[in-house]
């Protein structure tokens, strides 16, 4: 990989100059208070925002946060992130209320030397993600023109092909952060020769966003444990009652394609738990994977599954399977957010921390699900910031803020 980094920016000297990081503080935000719930993202940029500051650079940070569609939105704010930010420095972070106009011009024109701005929303601007390369390009100089050089630093969106991932570093002087490097350098371990048993979990609610990867993995790993939402299309490719579990009636047959095409290295649960309804106090009992009561609906794998899995990822007996060495997990088991759905989760991702295998997990959810079980980050080789990105990657897909990198 011929990429500039952010040691070669460094060994430069970025004294005075003004340097633009992008970065991915796409946090997720408590629906009711707006606070940050979880800070992950946040603290995975501060060895690259810290490398700079302590070079006497005048940071500029910019990211987006949500999906807000091209104007301001205030629940799109990243006003709490600039907060949260500058805890964690230990240093003010000027907040620019928008994103290129007066407020940013302002912020930037009056940075000192080591100091941290953030700028709005980048998503508040049509520029942003827009597919038309005129108008990208058109936000794209107004940003580039903050920075006299460019550090990537957002893992999460390298895999999107917007103004500030993919069209300004081909304005400015361009490396990656430490992030990005890390990011790139531990995902690359998975595609090119894992050590074995190589060893996927894959959860999540919809097969159809899993595809491409499942189709990518089956033929380089040993095992690949499928449970959360995704789950149950593929129970019922195999004859089984579902009852009103999650359904893509349209992925049943790809997925009876898979399975057969699979060799058995896919392991399905072999029991849930079924409730009532979707809600945190449903009545809810674990039923056999083969035998979901009509009405009732799948919302974890059961305790027998969880078992299976555990042994698959950490061996069991002698004549078991072999511990996993090398484990790659995301998506959740279940809807970990209501305790009464979270023990599929928690298990697996026990067994995870537990295993002495090379673990990557791999997206916003499950890195978010680990930490809100309060589970150690460091019994996990490497907690991957990004999600659809780190899929993307394992896919083999090209992705656009890679590529503008090494230009
Ligand atoms: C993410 O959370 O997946 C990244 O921040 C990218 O966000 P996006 O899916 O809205 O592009
Ligand atoms: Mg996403």
């Amino acid at each position: 990989m011929s990429i500039r980094t952010l040691d070669d920016l460094l060994a430069e000297g970025v004294s005075g100059r003004r340097v633009l990081v992008r970065a991915d503080l796409n946090v997720p935000l408590d629906k009711q208070t707006g606070a940050i719930t979880d800070d992950g993202r946040i603290r995975a940029v501060l060895p690259t925002l810290g490398a700079l500051t302590e070079a006497g650079a005048k940071v500029i940070v910019c990211s987006h946060l949500g999906r807000p569609k091209g104007s301001p939105d205030p629940q799109f704010s990243l006003s709490p992130v600039a907060g949260r930010l500058g805890e964690l420095l230990g240093a003010p972070v000027h907040f620019a209320t928008d994103t290129v106009g007066e407020s940013a011009q302002a912020t930037v024109a009056a940075l000192g030397d080591g100091e941290v701005a953030l700028l709005e929303n980048l998503r508040f601007n049509k520029g942003e993600t827009s597919k038309d390369e005129a108008e990208r390009g058109a936000f794209a100089d107004q940003l580039a023109a903050f920075g006299d050089a460019y550090v990537d630093d957002a893992f999460g969106a390298v895999h999107r092909k917007h103004a500030s991932v993919y069209d300004v570093p081909a304005r400015l002087p361009h490396v990656a952060g430490r992030l990005v490097l890390r990011e790139v350098e531990v995902l690359s371990t998975l595609t090119g020769n894992p050590e074995r048993p190589y060893v996927v979990v894959l959860g999540g609610s919809k097969v159809s966003d899993k595809l491409a990867v499942i189709e990518a993995l089956l033929p380089t790993v040993d095992r690949l444990l499928i449970g959360g939402g995704m789950c149950f299309t593929f129970l019922k490719a195999q004859g089984h009652e579902i009852g009103t579990s999650l359904c893509e009636e349209e992925m049943v047959e790809t997925c009876r394609n898979l399975l057969e095409r699979s060799e058995g290295k896919i392991m399905l649960p072999v029991d849930v738990v079924a409730a009532d309804a979707f809600a945190p106090d449903a009545a809810h009992d674990v039923v056999p994977a083969d035998g979901i009561p009509s009405h009732r609906v799948g919302l974890d794998i059961g305790p027998e599954t969880v078992a299976g899995f555990a042994a698959a990822l950490r061996g069991s007996s002698a004549d078991g399977p072999a511990n996993a060495r090398t484990i790659f997990w995301n998506g959740p088991m279940g809807v970990f957010e209501m305790a009464a759905f979270a023990n599929g989760t928690r298990g697996v991702a026990e067994a995870i921390a537990a295993s002495d295998a090379f673990s990557v997990v791999g997206g916003g959810d499950s890195a978010a699900a680990v930490r809100a079980l309060g589970l150690d980050e460091k019994s996990f080789g490497h907690i991957s910031t990004g999600g659809g990105a780190s899929l993307e990657y394992l896919e083999g897909k090209t992705l656009p803020g890679i590529a503008a990198l090494e230009n």
